[in-house]
């Protein structure tokens, strides 16, 4: 495969910075350059120090940032056309829109047409990679990888299992749950970039046989990823305690069952006590920042100050179709409002390094992903900080890096990428038109005559 020499601004970081003044926590080359080869970054620098590399390809990205891809950590595949669903918190959210929307995923051929969609999305947003709930259909799942693999993104994911408080057509059983998902790990894991995330939805979801029989999958594949939401909503606490009486509270309903780890991702973590917080930063679980969301469902405001006193791990997402944009700039821009309004000051470099690196971390992946560290997977992004009239007058006034970035990620969007790369390849041109004769998504009814 050629070399691929991209040249522009290149920002990756090597650390969470410290403060807006941290410089040790990033590289940044002004004229800049990653050299690309076989899918992977051979090198990040001053691109007079790789100009002379033979028979490399240049593109030239100036006067656009060189970032690696973002990362989403949390967000629901079969919620990409309920998106700006309204007027309801979440559980009246859940059965008034998700539980019928999620049906439709009987349909392999749906399952099919969103799966290619969502993935499309996602690059257009400039996020490479994401863990994402798939319906509880054992094809929803099929069609998610699959086209994940058409476009070889690094993709994490798995069949939603939930065995009660859910329409019939939406429940599985505990040993159907249990094989389904012994399947899909057998077909899906370690193919090509995918990865799996064993997904019981959430205590409300689950009978105690379903929690045990994830426990028996959580056990006998500790190389998996292991996904539920936690704590998002005042109703959902009362009604989750309610249904595990034995436990000290919602964390605890997950301890129980074996659930928390280094490779559990827990979404939301808005009402944790101490107590809670620290079991997470006991057992290293993950805790999932999910502002549009939070914001969106009435659901309350993450406290991320108090994770980190407490030593607890946090990473950020989209949580779509909670969330209601798949960009992660739209995503801090909110994430900074939450905190703000909290007396919790994010810097600009604080924000990028948690969509990158951050995020990679929280997935044990930064081995592969979220910096462009020679060896790394070249996904990568390009960022135009002056992508709309207003970026562009407003960005006639910035002086600093840490301004630009801020101003992208407070007015950017989808808008603002330029190109992003996934191992080495170029994907965004061609996205930018969805195919009119792409099928108009069919209704419940529609599909129970089809
Ligand atoms: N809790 C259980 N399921 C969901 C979901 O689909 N979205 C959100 N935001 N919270 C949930
Ligand atoms: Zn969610």
């Amino acid at each position: 495969m050629s070399k691929l020499l991209l040249r522009g601004r290149v920002l990756t970081f090597v650390d969470e910075p410290k403060s807006i003044d941290d410089q040790s926590a990033y590289s940044y080359f002004e004229d800049g350059a990653v050299l690309v080869e076989n899918g992977k970054v051979v090198e990040a620098g001053e691109y007079a120090a790789l100009s002379g590399i033979p028979q490399a390809e240049v593109v030239d990205h100036r006067p656009h940032l060189i970032l690696p891809g973002f990362i989403d950590t949390h967000l629901h595949f079969p919620q990409t056309q309920a998106i700006a669903s309204y007027g309801a918190q979440l559980m009246e959210w859940l059965n008034t829109y998700i539980f019928v929307e999620e049906q439709k995923f009987s349909s392999s051929a749906h399952a099919d047409f969103i799966a290619g969609r969502f993935m499309d999305e996602l690059l257009r947003n400039g996020t490479t990679s994401a863990v994402a709930y798939c319906a509880v259909h054992r094809t929803s799942v099929d069609a998610y990888f699959a086209a994940a693999e058409k476009r070889n993104m690094l993709m994490i994911g798995g069949k939603v299992m939930m065995d009660r408080n859910a329409p019939d057509a939406l429940r599985d059983t505990p040993q159907s749950g249990y094989d389904d998902t012994k399947a899909l790990i057998a077909k899906w894991h370690g193919r090509g970039r995918a990865h799996y995330a064993i997904s019981p939805r959430f205590a409300i979801t689950s009978t105690p046989e379903q929690m045990e029989l994830s426990r028996a999958l959580v056990s006998e594949h500790p190389e998996c990823y292991v996904q539920t939401h936690l704590s998002e909503n005042k109703d959902e606490i009362a009604f989750a305690t309610s249904l595990y009486p034995s436990a000290k509270d919602y964390t605890d309903i997950y301890a129980g069952y074996g659930l928390l780890g280094s490779r559990t991702l827990l979404g939301h973590c808005i009402f944790l006590s101490d107590r809670e917080i620290s079991a997470l930063a006991e057992t290293g679980s993950v805790a999932v920042f999910c502002p549009t969301s939070n914001l969106f469902l009435g659901s309350g405001l993450f406290d991320r100050d108090r994770f980190n006193r407490l030593g607890a791990r946090t990473a950020v997402a989209t949580d779509v179709g909670g969330g209601t944009s798949f960009s992660m700039l739209e995503t801090m821009s909110e994430a900074y409002k939450v905190l703000h309004v909290q007396g919790q000051r994010l810097s600009p470099f604080a924000s990028y390094y948690m969509m990158t690196l951050g995020n990679a971390r929280a997935l044990g992946l930064e081995d592969r992903i979220g910096s462009l560290h020679a060896g790394a997977d070249a996904d990568i992004t390009i960022l135009d900080s002056r992508a709309k009239p207003a970026m562009e007058l407003r960005m006639r006034t910035a002086t600093t890096l840490a301004e630009e970035l801020f101003i992208l990620q407070t007015m950017g969007d989808d808008r603002s990428v330029a190109e992003v790369y996934v191992a080495g390849k170029p994907m965004k041109r061609g996205l930018d038109r969805p195919q009119a004769e792409s099928p108009r998504s069919r209704s419940i009814a529609e599909l129970q005559t089809a």
